[in-house]
């Protein structure tokens, strides 16, 4: 596959088959990510990848928290807020054109809960990644991370494998590290739920839009 071609195709998955992704396959697209840029090398990224049932008592797990007690206070806020526009606006219409896909209207407030809860089971997808950055790291690093994430996401689609990057995460950090123990110096970035798209799923037809060029670039000659 072409990369354009993954660039194209790579959309975020929401459902997802239990067919697992091999071990072989997980650690061929980790060690090419790996060769994304870093500022100084520093090469940033720690991944933690949780199969099996080590996975489904983290999925248990964090269901039951978001269905008892809801989200835990994060370590970072994914949004600032309020959030300006015209940011704002972007991220109300792809919420808006993802509960349609499903028919859940604007006011079923219980049915936008149940669907975005289905990100503490990551969608029923067989491999979760969860994505770690040294505490001590700056701005730039995160920038790396986020290289990293994006390499990995379009080496996983050359080979037919769906992702959902998961900001959600960080709503849930301690239950998860509960599960797998992260070294104190480390903090969650986002996970991301890996498997193989369950193509007759309604929500995963979503496309989402995107800005004509002349909105984010400014030519200088
Ligand atoms: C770092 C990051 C975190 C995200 N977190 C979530 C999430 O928690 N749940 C979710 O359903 N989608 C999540 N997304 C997916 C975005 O909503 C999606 O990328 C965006 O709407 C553009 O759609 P596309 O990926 O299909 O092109 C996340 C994406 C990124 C890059």
């Amino acid at each position: 596959m072409e990369l354009t071609e993954a660039i194209k195709n790579r959309r975020t998955c929401r459902a997802f088959t239990s067919e697992p992704v091999s071990q072989q396959l997980l650690e061929e697209v980790l060690e090419l990510a790996a060769r994304a840029p870093s500022n100084g090398n520093l090469q940033p990224w720690k991944v933690y990848a949780v199969i099996g049932e080590r996975l489904s008592a983290l999925k248990a797990d964090a269901v039951k928290r978001i269905d008892t007690q809801g989200w835990e206070t994060p370590e970072y806020l994914v949004y600032p807020s309020p959030l300006k526009e015209p940011y704002r606006t972007r991220r109300f219409a792809v919420g808006e054109a993802l509960y349609k896909t499903i028919g859940v209207a604007r006011d079923d407030k219980a049915g936008r809960h149940a669907q975005f809860a289905k990100n503490a089971a990551l969608f029923g997808a067989p491999l979760g990644l969860f994505f770690y950055i040294d505490r001590s790291m700056n701005q730039g690093q995160w920038m790396d991370l986020g290289m990293f994430i994006q390499t990995l996401m379009l080496l996983l689609e050359e080979r037919g494998v769906a992702t959902c990057a998961q900001g959600y995460w960080t709503g849930l950090h301690l239950t998860l590290a509960k599960h797998i123990e992260p070294p104190e110096e480390l903090m969650l970035a986002c996970g991301m739920a890996v498997g193989y798209a369950d193509t007759g799923s309604d929500i995963n037809s979503l496309r989402s839009e995107r800005e004509v060029l002349s909105e984010f670039v400014t030519f200088i000659e």
